[in-house]
């Protein structure tokens, strides 16, 4: 999201650099853009080349940004059955949308963590515009302490569902309710599964 607006910022710019030429703008004014643009075409590069480095860090437990339709997020919800005084998770949170939205049931505890930086960003903002009240952490969520959830979302590709199945049966409580979008967990006990379009979610219990 970042990247396109780094792009639009740009392109505007070049639009001012020829309205410059069409309409003679002082000299001082063409160096202040050319000197703005530069700065943001070095962001560009340093965003790629970071998006590339955490790519080839990452390798297999590489999950992409792909957020969950707004239609699916309160099928999510739904299914959870989260209830006022809930702790509520998401595993890999994107740009919040669930716990953004869980947390405007009635004193819900809601954190979502998410270690990419400008997708953290995006969520804060969302949280902030939507009125959410949920916490938005930056940071590993297999690092997170999730020994108080009362319900869990992910949305992730295997490998670190597999990672993140572990961590849940270690350190949750028996009571602990899952949903999951898309794969699936191996060991977790499946309460309930329901498709809507092409898309599959899933109620898990420990
Ligand atoms: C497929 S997206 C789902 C986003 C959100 N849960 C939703 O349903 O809209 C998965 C997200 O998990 C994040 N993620 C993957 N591994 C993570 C980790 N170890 N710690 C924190 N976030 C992670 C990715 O950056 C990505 O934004």
């Amino acid at each position: 999201m970042n990247l396109a607006i780094f792009l639009y910022v740009n392109i505007l710019l070049l639009f001012l650099v020829l309205l410059g030429v069409i309409f003679k703008f002082n000299t001082a004014i063409f160096i202040f853009i050319f000197i703005i643009m530069c700065l943001i075409t070095l962001l560009l590069f340093v965003y790629v080349a970071y998006f590339i480095y955490s790519l080839i860090k990452e390798n297999k437990n590489f999950v992409p940004y792909v957020p969950t339709p707004m239609k699916i997020v309160k099928e999510m919800i739904q299914m959870a059955g989260v209830k006022e005084g809930d702790n509520v998770y998401d595993m890999g949170c994107g740009d919040g949308r669930l716990v953004s939205k869980a947390s405007l049931i009635k004193n819900t505890k809601c954190i979502g963590v998410e270690w990419k930086m400008d997708v953290f960003i995006t969520a804060k903002i969302r949280n902030f515009f939507r009125r959410g009240k949920a916490i938005i952490k930056q940071g590993d969520m297999f690092k997170e302490d999730i020994s108080n959830a009362d319900v869990i979302f992910t949305y992730l590709l295997p490998r670190a569902m597999d990672r993140l199945e572990d961590k849940i049966l270690k350190e949750c409580k028996d009571s602990v309710v899952i949903v999951s979008h898309g794969f699936i967990f191996k060991n977790l006990k499946l309460q309930e599964e329901k498709h809507i379009g092409k898309i599959t979610i899933r109620k898990y219990s420990k």
